[in-house]
């Protein structure tokens, strides 16, 4: 459904833990999404791709250690769970269940032209092979992981490197086929490149990336970093000769840690012929004013795993609130609803013999108003607490008329406790109610 303006922005952010973060990274996403986290009028879902792991790593120790990694950095580098949503997509029961959805309106084609996909059958192609050699399924399927990913949260804005984008637009197709088969239920999402972010070089030049093994750990001891930086690519030239910035790494990693005034500086220095050794030092210590702190902090949570585990169920906790609701009524969108209580669109009437209502009265024993949800057959559903005044129940039910399943852990405090099942119940007759009304008012 799409959110009106006033909405907050939702900006999703995932990252694979298949290893361990490194300078680009840090420079490239985390940075950036952490500052942005703390905007006003955005609302953030970070989140750990785990199942995505399981499409490249196979060695379960690695998959562990990554995600404990990633979740630690996110976290020293100043991401706030408070503020934040900061889960693991394991966690969230409903992911796999939306992948399946997703799946049923894709087209295989499109599927076929997903870079990562192709660029694995381009090679093996180019190696006289099977085209679909070390093809899984689960490489085949990975962007409608993705989609089930981002359409869950209803993001607005992914940030996404350009690698990714074909994702998002798959993504977005994917949520237009849904919308159109099945009502409005999705955003569609946005992917947004931020082009001041920069892309770091690595160690020998070319983009920094696991897969050229050029990258420089971004939590690695001081004594590391130092000896890493002193291995970055030059030139032969001696000191005392003016160095060219342009295409120097060196240069390019300085500039996406220094202010201008700095790197002014060092393309000055470069121009009076610094030593490649001074230059290294200057650029050791000024990533080190920056990531020292955070190193310390990376350490102590690393410590701690228990302690991060906690964060991560409170987050999936936090998640479940909206995606548990959502996916129910997704279910009940596709036609996957309780046999008793269901009545489609093809058959109004039947709508209008029976469907759930809510009923408000007023209590004698404290003067209060209330009211309650009942299914078609009469049972209570749920039971509000009392309020001050008519209005002010009316307004709480006209909230769970539009809001549906996910207003039920905003009004905790408005009604009685109920419990996951049924809530469940609750967010079917909600939908069933909408649903119900739609046809009436359409006929
Ligand atoms: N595929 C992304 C990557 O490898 C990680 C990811 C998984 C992701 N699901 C996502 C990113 C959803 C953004 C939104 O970098």
């Amino acid at each position: 459904m799409a959110s009106p303006s006033s909405a907050p922005l939702r900006v999703l952010t995932g990252i694979t833990p298949s290893g361990t973060p490194h300078l680009g990274n840090y420079v490239g996403s985390i940075r950036h999404s952490v500052r942005q986290s703390v905007a006003p009028g955005v609302e953030s879902f970070f989140f750990l791709a785990d199942y995505h792991a399981l499409i490249k790593v196979q060695d379960p120790a690695v998959i562990q250690r990554s995600t404990l990694e990633i979740a630690a950095s996110w976290l020293a580098c100043g991401l706030d769970p408070e503020r934040v949503t900061f889960y693991r997509q394991s966690d969230i029961a409903a992911i796999p269940e939306l992948t399946w959805f997703l799946t049923c309106v894709t087209g295989k084609g499109v599927l076929n032209r997903a870079h990562a996909y192709k660029a694995q059958l381009d090679k093996n192609i180019a190696k006289g092979e099977d085209p679909d050699a070390d093809v899984t399924a689960g490489l085949f399927m990975y962007p409608v992981l993705m989609g089930a990913d981002i359409l869950m949260f209803n993001a607005h804005k992914v940030p996404v490197g350009r690698d990714q984008v074909q994702h998002i637009e798959m993504a977005r197709d994917m949520a237009q086929r849904f919308n159109h088969q099945y009502g409005e239920h999705f955003t569609l999402p946005e992917a947004e490149i931020d082009d001041a972010v920069a892309t770091l070089p690595g160690l020998d030049g070319r983009k920094m990336s696991k897969s050229y093994g050029n990258t420089i750990p971004l939590f690695a001891s001081r004594a590391y970093l130092q000896k890493q930086i002193a291995s970055i690519v030059t030139d032969s030239r001696a000191p005392g000769e003016p160095k060219e910035t342009e295409g120097s790494a060196l240069f390019q990693i300085y500039q996406a840690f220094a202010d201008a005034d700095e790197t002014e500086m060092l393309r000055k220095a470069y121009a009076d012929g610094i030593g490649w050794g001074d230059a290294k030092q200057l650029l050791f210590e000024r990533i080190e004013v920056e990531v020292a702190p955070l190193r310390k902090r990376y350490e102590a949570l690393m410590s701690d795993p228990v302690e991060i585990e906690r964060i991560l169920l409170i987050g999936a906790e936090k998640a479940s609130a909206l995606s548990q609701p959502f996916m129910t009524r997704l279910r009940h969108a596709v036609g996957l609803r309780n046999l008793a209580a269901g009545r489609d669109k093809g058959n109004a009437k039947a709508a209008k013999v029976a469907k759930p209502s809510f009923k408000q009265y007023r209590e004698r024993a404290d003067g209060l108003f209330y009211f309650k949800l009942l299914d078609a057959r009469g049972e209570t559903l749920l039971q509000s607490r009392g309020f001050a005044s008519p209005q002010e129940a009316g307004r709480t039910i006209a909230l769970l008329q539009t809001e549906r399943g996910a207003a039920l852990a905003t009004l905790a405090a408005q009604l009685e406790p109920i419990d996951t099942e049924q809530s469940r119940a609750v967010t079917e007759a909600l939908e069933a109610l909408a649903e119900a009304t739609t046809t009436t008012d359409g006929s």
